[in-house]
């Protein structure tokens, strides 16, 4: 740093903006929240093992027709969640999925890129419409 530094920051500044390359929302994910419910999200530092059987029932009955814990299936594997997605936006794509997929980049273009795997497949896309209602609706019959 120099004693110009600062008008030097405000060139680069300037650079930066006029240079910018569309941003994949992917790689910017430590600085999203997602859209819903939960604006900030602190993980306990202790895990809670009454908790995390409770959680894994849950998980049992109401996600596992779509989300397998070893591979993508209808929804991409949970596994390793936490270091590609902040706790807030795991949350809210939990409490306000429809929300989210409407909103929020990453969870629209995770919509968009099952949406195009599912044509090529030929899957049955009405088969998933349970998924808190209209998740699916708001990209094929819009
Ligand atoms: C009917 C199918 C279905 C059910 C049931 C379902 N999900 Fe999903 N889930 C999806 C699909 C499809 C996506 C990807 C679409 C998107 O995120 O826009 C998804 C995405 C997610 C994501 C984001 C994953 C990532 O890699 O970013 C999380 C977290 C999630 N679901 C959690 C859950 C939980 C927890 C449950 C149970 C309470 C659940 N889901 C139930 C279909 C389902």
């Amino acid at each position: 740093m120099t004693g110009c530094g600062g008008s030097q920051s405000k060139i680069d500044e300037i650079k930066a903006k006029s240079t910018k390359a569309p941003v994949d929302p992917m790689e910017n994910w430590k600085n999203n929240n997602g859209v819903g419910p939960i604006k900030s999200m602190e993980l306990p530092t202790s895990i809670d093992q009454a908790m995390v059987s409770s959680g894994q029932q849950v998980f049992e009955s109401k996600c596992t027709a779509c989300h397998k814990i070893e591979k993508n299936f209808i929804g991409p594997s949970p596994k390793g969640i936490l270091s590609r997605r902040t706790a807030s936006w795991t949350m809210n794509m939990i409490l306000n999925p429809d929300g989210m997929v409407k909103e929020d980049p990453i969870a629209k273009k995770l919509l968009i890129d099952l949406s195009r795997i599912m044509i090529l497949l030929k899957l049955d896309i009405s088969a998933l419409l349970g998924y808190t209602g209209a998740l699916f609706q708001n990209f094929f019959w819009k």
